[in-house]
């Protein structure tokens, strides 16, 4: 079975199990907690959303994303890890209340692998027409590959016209042969991200198909949403056994430039790194600086790094903060729009760390807010559930 060698790889995951909260009321996934909801439409860490069911394997679940519809409902998606048959595939829940109360609203299924939708899902809605599907189409992006992880990989893009409700397959974007692990050698995709940049869709994504790298990031562009370039390396290191990882990309609006965070898994663990480039395609130009904090601890985060931008809530001067999350940490790093590596805050937010816990501005009841969505971390997928919080944007 593939955890186990897909484990093998990430003992700096270790970071992770010791950074775990210990208390019973603070481990995520305590089905107790479950039954618990905040009130509607206020601010709220620890709110369990999903509890597998204890047929799950492997970790239950992981790597959770989100999307706000212009009713200012919540969706969150994840990596779901039920027995099968039926094959997996990426649920969708939807909140109307804020975050605070979740159900099942639909999912996106595998319609040409035969596969299953297996790993990291992302969502990204339209803001303009493109590609013939209109203003608010809601693109989703995730890998497919069989059970046994032998035989074939692709990242697939799929569209719903309907907010959501059903999907179609618009287009594979990128193959590997497999096996889909990270063992240097097999030629496995992970972890797509969708942006728009100058009337192009962008995915960024991990790639292991090119034998000079155990792993490098790279993208792709499309016109169209069907045919896609060849991939453009955003990070690639000289040294064959260096992984970079997980690319996640925001746009600083304020300066117009652009930040992508990402793991370094090299020789100091998987400490996150990012770069900032005046355009998000040449990434690969510039280079990466490591992240930490700039208080006398100078301290870093390691793994599934997530980044956003949002206008500074207290200013009106177009300015802005970034905020980064990392995998082993529960507080966020806050910066200023020039990214300074002197320049990052942190700032508590009281809620649990999470694999990839990924953030997004969400408007709720019209006020900006960031919604958290965790799928667990890397322990015993018992302790795993897909949670959120939604709380005043950290500064
Ligand atoms: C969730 O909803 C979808 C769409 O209605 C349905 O196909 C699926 O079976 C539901 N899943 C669960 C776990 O109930
Ligand atoms: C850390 O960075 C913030 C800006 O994000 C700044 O306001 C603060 O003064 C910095 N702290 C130190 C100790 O440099």
């Amino acid at each position: 079975m593939y955890p186990k060698h897909l484990l093998t790889g990430l003992a700096a995951l270790q970071a992770l199990l010791l950074a775990a909260p210990t208390t019973a009321q603070d481990t995520p996934g305590q089905p107790a907690s479950d039954d618990w909801s905040p009130a509607p439409f206020t601010d709220f860490t620890k709110n369990i959303l999903f509890y597998p069911p204890s047929t799950a394997v492997n970790w239950h679940t992981l790597y959770a994303r989100s999307l706000q519809l212009p009713d200012e409902s919540l969706l969150i998606t994840w990596e779901n890890y039920p027995l099968e048959p039926p094959l997996v595939n990426h649920p969708i829940w939807k909140s109307n209340d804020g975050g605070a109360t979740w159900s099942n609203y639909s999912q996106i299924e595998d319609q040409v692998n035969g596969w299953g939708m297996r790993f990291q899902p992302f969502l990204y809605t339209l803001p303009v027409e493109f590609g013939g599907f209109p203003a608010g189409t809601i693109l989703a992006a995730g890998v497919s590959c069989p059970f046994s992880l032998e035989g074939g990989v692709w990242i697939d893009l799929y569209a719903s016209t309907d907010l959501a409700k059903t999907w179609t397959f618009i287009s594979h974007v990128a193959y590997g042969a497999g096996p889909e692990t990270i063992a240097n050698g097999d030629r496995a995709l992970w972890e797509p991200f969708l942006i728009l940049y100058n009337n192009q869709i962008v995915i960024f994504y991990s790639d292991q198909t090119d034998p000079a790298h155990s792993q490098k990031l790279v993208h792709r562009t499309t016109d169209d949403l069907v045919t896609w370039s060849d991939p453009v390396a955003d990070v690639a290191y000289s040294r064959q056994t260096d992984r970079p990882g997980m690319t996640t990309v925001a746009h600083i609006e304020s300066t117009d430039k652009w930040i992508m965070t990402f793991e370094y898994c090299g020789a100091g663990g998987c400490r996150v790194h990012y770069k900032v480039a005046d355009n998000p395609l040449l990434f690969d130009e510039v280079d990466a600086t490591e992240l930490h904090t700039n208080d006398t601890s100078r301290t870093t985060g390691t793994s599934g790094p997530y980044v956003i931008w949002t206008p500074h809530p207290d200013r009106d001067d177009g300015s802005g903060l970034i905020i980064i999350s990392a995998s082993n940490r529960e507080w966020v790093f806050v910066g200023e729009d020039d990214a300074d590596a002197e320049g990052w805050k942190r700032v508590e937010t009281g809620h649990w760390s999470a694999y990839s816990r990924s953030l997004r501005v969400v408007s709720i009841k019209g006020e900006k807010k960031v919604l958290f969505a965790n799928g667990g971390n890397f322990g015993p997928g018992e302790l795993n559930s897909v949670a959120c919080a939604v709380l005043p944007i950290p500064r």
